[in-house]
């Protein structure tokens, strides 16, 4: 079950098929502390993952952050965050073997393990983990407000959260090492020219954005977005001739799946597919 780190919408998507498809939407609900990521946090997002993982009818994931709450009398307005990184009160006075079973056994890895498509909607401060849990997502839709960063070097750390490694492979070497070495956030409109954001958009548009895009994949065979999910993460193990016969293999394997008459007839007869999702 979901604690109090995490909030969880299973929203219905209309037109699904099989039908009873559901995008769920998880938000990470600590706004007073950016939503910085605690234990509970990882928690939450782990049991989530292995929930959306075996319910047949999620079809796709969204990870946002709760909006910040109104100012207090006489305090200023926090701001928008998605994650402003791992909760740094939990690093204090902690050495290697009080850390290492935490970072064993993430959120960050577990997001990335999932089969099923994972969106980021980043609204605000996506820093370190924040960034970190972006990049374990598929796809990252963020709004014109955004600020990604991997500030870690200000602390004495590094990424620990694969922010290393995903980074790297999404922006390049170049840039991904200037983001670590530096410390230094890039907003929105940088996040885009450099590929580390899909698309950005207004706050305003941020949740229509993003749902829309998540209904569209929600909408495709459940079993064929998973071989496509897994055909291009592939790209990312595997060297380029293994990956061009890892790509074939799943691509001729499909042409044995009812999804794929399914689509192919209907292209042919001009009417909508109706998946049966095998
Ligand atoms: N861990 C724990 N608490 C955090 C946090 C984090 N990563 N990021 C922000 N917070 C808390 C602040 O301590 C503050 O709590 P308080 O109001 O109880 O004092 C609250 O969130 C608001 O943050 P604040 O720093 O006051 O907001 P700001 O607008 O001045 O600055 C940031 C925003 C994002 C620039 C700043 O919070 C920041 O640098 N955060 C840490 C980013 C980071 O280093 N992340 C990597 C962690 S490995």
């Amino acid at each position: 079950m979901a604690n109090d780190a995490l909030t969880v919408d299973d929203i219905p998507v209309d037109g699904s098929n099989p039908p009873g498809g559901l995008i769920s939407v998880w938000t990470l609900n600590r706004p007073e502390k950016l939503n910085a990521l605690n234990k509970d946090s990882h928690t939450a997002i782990k049991e989530q993952c292995s929930r959306a993982e075996s319910d047949p009818n999620v079809r796709c994931i969204v990870i946002r952050g709760a909006p910040p709450p109104p100012a207090e009398e006489g305090k200023r307005q926090k701001p928008a965050a998605f994650a402003a990184g791992a909760d740094i009160s939990e690093f204090s006075g902690k050495n290697s073997d009080d850390v290492r079973p935490f970072f064993e056994d993430n959120a960050w890895e577990a997001v990335w393990s999932l089969s099923k498509p994972t969106i980021a909607m980043v609204d605000g401060f996506a820093l370190g983990g924040g960034t970190e849990l972006a990049l374990s997502c598929d796809i990252r839709i963020a709004s014109e407000r955004s600020k990604f960063g991997q500030p870690e070097i200000n602390l004495g750390l590094i990424p620990g959260g694969g922010g290393t490694q995903r980074l790297c492979r999404l922006i390049g070497y170049g840039k991904a090492m200037e983001m670590v070495l530096t410390g230094d956030m890039i907003d929105a409109e940088e996040a885009l020219k450099i590929g580390l954001a899909n698309k950005v958009v207004s706050p305003e548009d941020l949740e229509d954005s993003t749902m829309a895009i998540a209904s569209s994949i929600a909408c495709k065979s459940p079993y064929t977005i998973k071989v496509a999910k897994r055909a291009v993460r592939a790209s990312l193990e595997l060297p380029f001739s293994e990956g061009v016969l890892t790509e074939r293999s799943e691509f001729v394997a499909l042409f044995d799946t009812e999804d794929k008459e399914i689509g192919v007839q209907a292209f042919l007869d001009r009417k909508e597919a109706e998946w049966v999702g095998n």
